[in-house]
């Protein structure tokens, strides 16, 4: 493996937050790189997901988790005493944070808090990433992209936890890490992030995909809603480039960074539905507006010129190769593909594309 993603080789990586989508993606790609990764969070929620098909339990080293319980995360990186830690594990659901606020704010605020403090007392760790959402900024509507050094804040609960999450890291970064030598940590947010394994609710791909298995129409409820979609593997490779420079040089690459799509990738709700369609071969729409849905967030799109000129990280796969990858996935899984081959086939390519 070249450099800089061959510096994982035998390292110890915790990823909290693996038996989700975005964490399964992440440990697998890890695996493959050579790192020994050990994981914590919850057990995977259903058989189909990603976890659950890679059999990534006998790849990497699980731990069913509690972020919540700081003795529990203390006492897990005191054993495993990772040199890299990507901290995923959250409540990621904005219709979920509106039923039940307090969880997502425990999860998402507290849970920052207990890694963040468990690494204070943890001189393995080299790298730290901590991984928050495009929500972070306070959005204001605007056309143009917004940069790290926006405001934050979050009208949704989800979005406010994830802005709190986001400042909580700054004041450890201030207090705690500025002097620590050899150690670096970062902030990242991206957003809509859509690949294979996802089975999550309230999510546009798998309700799609539910959809086009059981042979009913997809229900869009805003769909000429747009949003900046990424493959999983886009902010993925940003964060694995982050950490491999955040080794090499903390102080240089400390800091908070956007990893997002050109702009020219925007596009609408019910475009990404058509699309995904026209990959499985079959499939209607249906638009069925609900007035009592919770109020969602306008545009709200990312400038990465941070990411491009300080990392030269630049996203590889346009719309219509993520879209069609991501129902690849999920046809070829359901038509009886090895799903591991898959994963391993589309991070090969994805390793091997050009930006
Ligand atoms: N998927 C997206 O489009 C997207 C966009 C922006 C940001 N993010 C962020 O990326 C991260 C991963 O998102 P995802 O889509 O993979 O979510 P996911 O729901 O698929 O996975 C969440 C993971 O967190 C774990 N977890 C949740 N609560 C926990 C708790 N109390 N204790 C221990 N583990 C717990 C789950 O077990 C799971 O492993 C999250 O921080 C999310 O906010 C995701």
């Amino acid at each position: 493996m070249t450099p800089p993603l061959g510096i994982f080789r035998n390292k110890r990586v915790l990823v909290t937050g693996d038996t989700g989508f975005k964490g399964s993606w992440l440990a697998y790609w890890l695996h493959y790189l050579g790192a020994n990764v050990h994981g914590f969070s919850h057990p995977p929620e259903r058989d189909c997901d990603h976890f659950n098909v890679l059999g990534l339990a006998r790849h990497i080293h699980h731990t069913d988790g509690e972020i919540r319980d700081y003795s529990q995360v203390r006492e897990f990186m005191e054993t495993t005493r990772p040199e890299f830690i990507f901290h995923l594990a959250a409540q990621p659901l904005v219709r979920k944070s509106f039923r039940e606020p307090k969880l997502t704010m425990d999860t998402n605020i507290g849970g920052t808090v207990n890694v963040l403090e468990a690494v204070r007392f943890t001189p393995s760790v080299k790298v730290l990433v901590t991984i928050t959402s495009d929500k972070c900024y306070r959005n204001k509507e605007w056309c143009w992209g917004y940069r790290e050094s926006d405001e934050l804040g979050g009208k949704d609960p989800y979005s406010a936890s994830k802005a709190a999450a986001e400042i909580v890291y700054s004041a450890y970064q201030d207090s705690f890490f500025a002097g620590r030598p050899q150690f670096g940590a970062a902030s990242v947010r991206a957003g809509n992030v859509i690949g294979g394994g996802d089975w999550s609710t309230d999510r546009i791909v798998p309700d799609c995909i539910r959809a086009l298995q059981s042979g009913k129409p997809i229900v869009l409820r805003n769909p000429q809603a747009t949003r900046p979609w990424q493959h999983v593997l886009e902010p993925l490779s940003g964060y694995l480039l982050l950490a491999s420079r955040l080794y090499e040089d903390p102080a240089q690459f400390r800091g908070s960074y956007n990893f997002g799509p050109d702009s020219r990738e925007i596009h609408t709700v019910e475009e990404v539905a058509r699309a995904l369609i026209s990959v499985w071969g079959s499939g209607g729409i249906k638009i069925a507006r609900n007035e009592s849905d919770p109020p969602e967030a306008g545009l709200l799109h990312l400038n990465c010129d941070k990411a491009h000129h300080a990392l030269g990280w630049y996203p590889r796969w346009n719309f219509a190769k993520t879209v069609e990858r991501t129902a690849q996935w999920y046809k070829s899984v359901k038509e009886g593909t090895d799903a591991v081959a898959l994963t391993r086939r589309q991070i090969i390519e994805y390793m091997e594309s050009s930006p």
